[in-house]
């Protein structure tokens, strides 16, 4: 594979700042509202943003110097004067609204009220809620880690998480946010946002203390197969156990599997139809096919 290799320090940083944000992506996306000292509202994005740690409760977001002119932004500047901040989730619904509250008004505006957003009185903290996100988390600032004094550079903004509004209505049976439901969205780069419901959202289950065989136990005959794709072969290799000789001897009279057989591609039929076995879900199946094919075809 070809590869571009970026020493940091050679690039001008709006250039630098758009592989970062193109490689570390999507990001969710932190809906910051705070107050200044006097109790004017304060509302911006910022995807510089994660969960760090669930006990306790603690959210990061960055607030980054400007590249153009090196300024500091006014959500920064709020939480510096009144240590509060409110982080709000977004999904599709108001993903056009947020990008207006990211436009760089002076700070005594309000973008509560420049893009359309309902403002909520908070519980424990004095900036409010955003009614029409489906998460709304009231925070206390525990810290703020100055990253250095350049356009470009970030201010780690540490939240200690004191209450969680969730809209009841993304909740699913089991007492869980449902991914559809939500529909949050992410910040990828340039004008590139991700829309995280739908087709979009993939389930993978893996149990984390079951032993899984791994690649490295797989045949060569599976793990270099010319047919499988990585994730195709990952679904063999998180089986517990590979199937046993007895069981491919029977699989072998399966009658679809011994038309194959007779076939001169046989290595490849069964790799196919390992490959669809996979798609439908059937893994032990799939598993029984390439170790048949391993037993009858490898070297
Ligand atoms: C989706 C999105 C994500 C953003 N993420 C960040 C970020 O992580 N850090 C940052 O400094 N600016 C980020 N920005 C830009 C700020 O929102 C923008 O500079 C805003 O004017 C800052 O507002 P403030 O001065 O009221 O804090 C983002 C903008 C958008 C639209």
């Amino acid at each position: 594979m070809k590869t571009r290799t970026i020493d940091p320090k050679q690039l001008p940083v709006k250039d630098l700042h758009q592989y970062i944000l193109g490689a570390v992506s999507p990001r969710p996306i932190a809906f910051a509202s705070t107050l200044d000292r006097e109790g004017n509202p304060n509302l911006a994005p910022y995807s510089f943003f994660n969960a760090f740690s669930s006990n306790p409760p603690v959210l990061v977001f960055s607030s980054n110097r400007k590249v153009k002119d090196n300024q500091t932004k006014d959500t920064l500047h709020n939480i510096r004067e009144t240590g509060e901040v409110v982080i709000n989730a977004v999904n599709f619904a108001m993903m056009r609204q947020m990008a207006l509250a990211s436009i760089e008004y002076p700070a005594h505006i309000d973008e509560f009220i420049k893009a359309g957003f309902t403002p909520l009185a908070s519980d424990l903290v004095k900036p409010f809620r955003v009614a029409e996100s489906p998460a709304q988390m009231e925070c206390k600032v525990k810290d703020i880690i100055t990253l250095g004094d350049e356009g470009g550079a970030g201010h780690l903004i540490i939240c200690d998480v004191l209450r969680i509004h969730i809209h009841e209505d993304v909740i699913d049976e089991q007492n869980r946010i449902d991914p559809h439901r939500i529909d949050l969205v992410g910040r990828m780069g340039r004008a590139y946002y991700v829309r995280a419901s739908g087709p979009a959202i993939h389930t993978v289950f893996q149990p984390v203390t079951d032993m899984a065989i791994g690649f490295d136990q797989l045949p060569a005959s599976i793990r270099q197969s010319p047919i499988l794709t990585g994730n195709e072969i990952a679904e063999i290799a998180a089986l517990t156990e590979l199937p046993v000789t007895a069981s491919l001897e029977l699989l072998s009279l399966d009658l679809e599997v011994s038309k194959l057989l007779e076939q001169e591609e046989g290595y490849s039929a069964l790799h196919q139809m390992a490959r669809n076995a996979i798609t439908a879900g059937s893994i032990d199946r799939a598993a029984g096919l390439l170790m048949l094919a391993d037993s009858l075809y490898a070297q």
